[in-house]
């Protein structure tokens, strides 16, 4: 094992202003806040309205305030990870767009994607590259223009998720803080539930997918509320057990914000009460693999030196974990 810990030493975020409301999506689909509210928690989400931007100028923008909050030079980065399934074009790296963009001029760049897991898989990349020594800084952003995605006909997904992008600091420790376990997992038995059928290689986009609406997401929404309920409960309970943790250690539930319903069941899992659960899905829906860096751009000033988090994620795929985490400051 080495010595180096990976810690979270800096926190940045941005939604887009625009609000687009339960009261508005019912001017737009067949429903109505109160079925939204009780089945989802969310009340409202942001939408990146200007055609001419992507996923990059979400990245950028919470890029660029973690860099201003931490006074960094963005020329020190090693690394820019952009965790996104909703990249700029899917060929050109959209990482490596906005490394150039925040200045971060002697950094590698790549994009991330596991769907919803996007954000928790990258905490173990950028992770595991601090502690095997060959890097200082690493850039982690979650990004998603998710309403690029969605099929605003579509009552099913179009009341579920929003814009966003959230990005934190990995750099190395000597002390007990930072990255401590994971439990990562995938199935592909989840393909079928949670897909965007065409635009890829087995099904390139052509006049027919667009006429067909193939290139919206889908989701048997029933079938993945069960997997996802089970599985962040079950990686979230086990990864307490087994670094010997109870309830009364763990400070916070940092958990995927898919559905209040999912979030309740692992909360109640960990047996952990809602002031320890971070939440902001009423605010923002589901903004897949923005939502973990942006809770914790939320929460930051209440979160302390030492607290124990405890990351859940389950998305698409199916894609899966849990990470135990100590954090590392106090803003
Ligand atoms: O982050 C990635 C992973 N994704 C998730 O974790 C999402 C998991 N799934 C869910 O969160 C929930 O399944 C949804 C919120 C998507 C749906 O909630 P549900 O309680 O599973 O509803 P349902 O799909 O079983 O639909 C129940 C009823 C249906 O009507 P009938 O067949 O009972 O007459 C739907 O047609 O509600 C209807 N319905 C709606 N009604 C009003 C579906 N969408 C809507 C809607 N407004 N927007």
């Amino acid at each position: 094992m080495s010595n180096i810990n990976a810690a979270i030493t800096a926190v940045g975020g941005y939604v887009p202003d625009y609000k687009l409301t339960n009261a508005i999506l019912e001017t737009m689909v067949d429903t109505n806040d109160e079925w939204i509210t009780t089945r989802t928690g969310i009340k409202e989400r942001r939408i990146l309205k200007d055609p001419e931007k992507g996923t990059s100028y979400l990245a950028i923008q919470a890029a660029q305030d973690l860099i201003n909050k931490k006074n960094l030079d963005a020329s020190t980065i090693d690394l820019v990870i952009v965790a996104t399934t909703t990249p700029d074009m899917p060929v050109a790296s959209t990482a490596a767009y906005v490394a150039s963009e925040i200045g971060a001029v002697n950094a590698f760049s790549y994009d991330l994607q596991a769907a919803c897991s996007s954000f928790l898989y990258g905490m173990s990349t950028a992770s595991s590259y601090i502690e095997s020594g060959r890097y200082q800084k690493i850039l982690l952003i979650g990004a998603d223009k998710m309403s690029s995605i969605i099929d605003y006909t579509d009552r099913a997904t179009c009341i579920i998720f929003g814009d966003g992008a959230g990005a934190v600091l990995f750099e190395p420790t000597q002390e007990k803080v930072g990255l401590e376990d994971e439990l990562l997992r995938s199935d592909g038995i989840g393909r079928d539930f949670l897909k965007i059928k065409a635009g890829g290689s087995l099904m390139p986009a052509s006049q027919d997918t667009i006429d067909q609406k193939l290139h919206y997401v889908v989701q048997d929404g029933k079938n993945v509320f069960k997997y996802a309920v089970s599985n962040m409960a079950d990686v979230s309970e086990q990864i307490v057990k087994r670094n010997s943790l109870t309830n009364e250690d763990i400070d916070w539930l940092v958990p995927h914000q898919a559905n209040k319903r999912i979030i309740d069941a692992t909360a109640k899992r960990v047996n952990l009460p809602s002031e320890k659960v971070m939440m902001n899905i009423d605010r923002y829906g589901n903004t897949t693999s923005a939502t973990l860096p942006l809770l914790l751009n939320e929460y930051e000033t209440q979160l302390k030196k030492g607290d124990k988090l405890v990351f859940a994620a389950f998305g698409g795929g199916f894609t899966w974990g849990s990470i135990l985490l100590t954090w590392a400051y106090n803003s």
